[in-house]
C-alpha cells in the first residue's frame, strides 16, 4: 500500500492531458490512480465520490473544464463559449450541495468571458493557468486552515472527527485535518477519533487512513459513539470540515454533523467548522437555503455487507448531508483566522473582500 499522504488527491496530468485522481472508492483496500480524461468520466468520478470533498471536487472540476475547452475545435469565441458553459454546466450537474464545485465552475468562466477579446487558443492557455491556481490556491488554504486550528489546541488533546475532511477531500492537508498534520510537523501527538460516517464510511475508510498513515493515535468509533466518548472526557476538541457555510454561519456538512454538534455541546466540547472562504455562499441566508443531495437507497441497504443490510423493498431516506446550526458552531475557522460568533457580518466582510 503506497502511503496516500505522498501523493496529491486531485491533479492535472500535463503529459497525460488528464485529470489525475486517487480513486477513493477503493480506499482503504488498494491505492488507485486514475487518469481521467473524458468528461462522462470526469462527471461520473465526482457523482460516485471516486474524487470528493467540496474543495477536491472543486479542483477537479476546474481542471475537466480546462480539458473540455482543449475539446472545443472552433476558434470564433461565440461558438467556443457555447460549447464550455455547456461542459460548464454538464460538470456543475454531478452533486448539488458542496458550492466549491460552482465556485470553481464559475472561476473558469469568467476566466473565459473576461478574456473574450484575446484568440481562443489564447483563452485555452489562460483557463490551464485558472485551473492550475484553483490548484494550487488549495494547498495555501488547507495550510493556513491548519495553522489556525492548530492555535485553537495543544499536545495530547483528543479530537474528534466526522467524514473526512482532510487531504483526500483537498489536494493536500484537508481542512479539519490540517490542524493534526501540522502539529504532527511540530512532533505533537494527538488521540484522534474518526466517526465511522454512515453510509460510505469516509471516517473510517478514509479519515483513519490519512492519520494512522501520518502516526497519530487513531481511533475509530461508530457515528452512535460519539457521545460516549465525549461522556468520558476524551474529547477536547471536535474539527469538521464543511461543504457550504450560510451566511449566518450555518455550517452544512456530512450528515450526522448536526447531531455531532447538538452533543457537544450538551458535554462542553468546542465545535469547530474548518472552511475555505470559497465554501462561503452568501446568497444561502441559511441552512434551510442549501440544497441536500439525496442518494441512491442501495448505498444504505446493500453496500459494505455481503449480505443485504434490510428487507427488500423497505422504505429508505438517504440524505448525503446536513447543517449545524450556527448556535452550535463555536468557530469557523477559515485561511484568514478563527471567526466567532456572531457569524453575519464577519463572513460577509469575509467574501466582500474576497472580490476585491
Ligand atoms: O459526500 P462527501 O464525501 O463529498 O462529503 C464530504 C464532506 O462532507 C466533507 O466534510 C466536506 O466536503 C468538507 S471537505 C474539506
Amino acid at each position: 500500500m503506497e502511503n496516500i499522504t505522498d501523493y496529491e488527491t486531485v491533479s492535472l496530468d500535463t503529459e497525460r492531458g488528464a485529470l489525475a485522481i486517487i480513486d477513493q472508492t477503493k480506499l482503504p483496500g488498494s491505492f488507485e490512480i486514475l487518469y481521467l480524461t473524458k468528461q462522462e468520466d470526469i462527471h461520473r468520478a465526482i457523482r460516485t465520490l471516486q474524487v470528493r470533498g467540496a474543495p477536491a471536487i472543486g479542483v477537479a472540476a476546474a481542471i475537466g473544464l480546462y480539458l473540455a475547452a482543449l475539446e472545443i475545435d472552433s476558434d470564433v469565441y461565440e461558438v467556443f463559449y457555447g460549447k464550455f458553459k455547456a461542459a460548464s454546466d454538464y460538470l456543475a450537474s454531478s452533486r448539488p450541495t458542496a458550492v466549491n464545485l460552482f465556485w470553481a465552475l464559475r472561476r473558469m468562466e469568467e476566466a473565459a468571458s473576461r478574456n473574450s477579446d484575446l484568440p481562443v487558443p489564447r483563452i485555452k492557455e489562460l483557463l490551464r493557468a485558472e485551473a492550475v491556481s484553483i490548484h494550487d490556491e488549495d494547498i495555501r488554504v488547507c495550510r493556513a486552515i491548519g495553522e489556525h486550528g492548530l492555535s485553537l489546541i495543544k499536545d495530547g488533546d483528543g479530537i474528534l472527527t466526522h467524514c473526512n475532511a482532510g487531504q483526500l477531500a483537498t489536494v493536500k492537508y484537508g481542512t479539519a485535518l490540517a490542524p493534526i498534520y501540522l502539529g504532527r510537523e511540530k512532533g505533537y501527538n494527538f488521540r484522534v477519533f474518526t466517526d465511522e460516517t454512515r453510509p460510505l464510511l469516509q471516517g473510517s475508510r478514509l479519515s483513519s487512513l490519512e492519520m494512522s498513515s501520518i502516526g497519530a493515535d487513531t481511533t475509530v468509533i461508530c457515528d452512535s459513539m460519539a457521545s460516549s466518548v465525549m461522556k468520558n472526557g476524551w474529547v477536547q476538541a471536535v474539527f469538521v470540515g464543511c461543504d457550504r457555510l450560510a451566511a449566518n454561519g450555518d455550517a452544512c456538512n456530512k450528515i450526522g454533523t448536526s447531531g455531532l454538534a447538538i452533543i457537544a455541546k450538551h458535554y462542553g466540547v468546542p465545535f469547530y467548522v474548518c472552511a475555505p472562504t470559497s465554501t462561503i455562499d452568501i446568497s444561502a441566508r441559511s441552512g434551510a437555503d442549501i440544497v441536500i443531495e439525496e442518494r441512491p437507497p442501495e448505498e444504505v441497504t446493500e453496500m459494505w455487507f455481503k449480505e443485504r443490510m434490510a428487507p427488500e423493498g423497505v422504505k429508505v431516506y438517504n440524505p448525503a448531508f446536513d447543517c449545524a446550526e450556527n448556535t452550535l458552531v463555536t468557530a469557523v475557522i477559515t485561511e484568514h483566522g478563527v471567526i466567532r460568533p456572531p457569524f453575519g457580518e464577519k463572513l460577509a466582510e469575509l467574501c466582500s473582500r474576497q472580490e476585491k
